[in-house]
């Protein structure tokens, strides 16, 4: 078998697989734990001005002016440049932070390079991160592991401001392709965050950080951690849709039984949290309004990022783009209005009633003192 540096094409299709399949079919999780169990308590006397509400906030010592994060998404095939170059632009124009999709295909074959620089192109002082996978950084059947060198690489390539190294072991799983080995993975990682010239950020894809993961990642150095929970789209889906159109049964089956596997986003921020008082949280899976940005904020999340949303709305064009924020901002600022918070330290430090299947998973996790103690803030 030819490896990757000889067959760059098979990674560079993948990425436009992944696009249409997330636009044209349904990669959904069910929410098991949803946003909905997450309660912030209406003051009926807000004592704030609407239009006084600061939506700013500190994100790895830069400040964006509202915590929403457009999450990773794409890169790496002609056909997708235009989404990046979208996408950053309403980054700019908004101060949001944003991450590319994983830089593998670039990296191996340079002429993809411009399809990830684009967004330094639109976006010349938004926050934007760089995207590598933790996979690539172990040796592989078929292909040795990412130096720190091509880390860096992908940094320089869309002057990062910040390194995400994504853990996407049940995509990894849910491919044939896919690759199996982990064992040393967290010491690889280790490397990374020694040697990498700006802050780097563990991330999920959809199965969530546990609090027993999220003391390991912290141990390992990582400045950030995108719990990448269940409850949005699902990446074993979307491996799912893609064996069943090359007519392999198994691997759709496999996909489909674990279209749901992981840990909800909402208890994966409780659980993060609760590992670390210092590390900031990127809350991402299942975000999909501006109430749910409040309520990852009061849980204990830095800041919340959609995926799905934000490339469905790319798509479809920059007005729908603009919408999408104008809306989303809009909802978060009337959630912080109702729950009396002029600022996102002040929502960070509201009072929220946790309940549902939610609760039912924290509860004999052992974090019920948590849970107390943000029902009875401000008291
Ligand atoms: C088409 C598509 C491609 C993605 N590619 C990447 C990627 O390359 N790197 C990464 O870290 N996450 C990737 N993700 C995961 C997203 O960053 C995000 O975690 C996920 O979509 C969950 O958020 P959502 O429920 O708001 O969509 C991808 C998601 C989609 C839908």
């Amino acid at each position: 078998m030819p490896d990757e540096t000889t067959r760059p094409d098979e990674t560079t299709r993948r990425k436009a697989e992944h696009v249409a399949v997330a636009l044209g079919r349904d990669v959904a999780a069910p929410q098991m734990a949803s946003w909905a169990d997450v309660r912030l308590i209406h003051r009926a006397l807000p004592e704030v001005d609407l239009d006084e509400i600061d939506l700013s906030v500190e994100f790895l010592g830069r400040r964006l002016r509202a915590p929403l994060v457009i999450s990773s998404l794409t890169g790496g095939h002609p056909d997708v440049a235009a989404i990046n170059a979208r996408l950053a632009a309403a980054a700019e124009a908004n101060g949001l932070a944003m991450g590319v999709g994983s830089q593998r295909a670039a990296v191996v074959t340079p002429g993809l390079a411009e399809t990830y620089a684009v967004v330094r192109e639109r976006a010349p002082t938004a926050f934007l991160m760089a995207n590598i996978g933790a996979p690539q950084l172990i040796a592989q059947e078929r292909r040795p592991p990412f130096t720190l060198a091509e880390a860096r690489a992908a940094v320089e390539m869309i002057r990062a401001d910040a390194l995400i190294v994504h853990l996407n072991y049940l995509q990894e799983a849910a491919q044939p392709e896919g690759d199996g080995r982990a064992r040393g993975v967290l010491d690889a990682l280790r490397v990374i965050v020694a040697g990498a010239n700006v802050p780097v950020m563990a991330k999920e894809t959809g199965a969530g950080i546990s609090f027993e993961q999220a003391r390991e990642l912290v141990g390992a150095g990582v400045t950030a951690i995108d719990v990448g929970g269940a409850g949005g789209s699902s990446m074993a889906a979307m491996e799912a849709h893609r064996a069943r159109d090359r007519g392999d049964d198994a691997a759709a089956a496999l996909g489909e039984l674990f279209r749901d596997w992981g840990i909800p986003t909402p208890i994966s921020v409780v659980e993060t949290r609760a590992a670390s008082a210092e590390v900031a949280i990127v809350a991402t899976g299942g975000v999909r309004s501006g109430l749910d940005v409040a309520r990852a904020i009061a849980l204990g999340a830095t800041a919340a990022a959609m995926g799905f949303p934000f490339l469905r709305a790319a798509s479809e064009g920059e007005d729908a783009l603009r919408a999408l924020i104008d809306q989303t901002l809009l909802e978060l600022r009337t959630a912080m209005w109702l729950a009396g918070c002029a600022s996102v330290a002040a929502l960070r430090g509201a009072p929220v009633v946790v309940g549902g299947e939610t609760r039912a998973w924290l509860e004999p996790r052992g974090f019920e003192d948590e849970l107390r103690m943000a029902a009875r803030r401000g008291r």
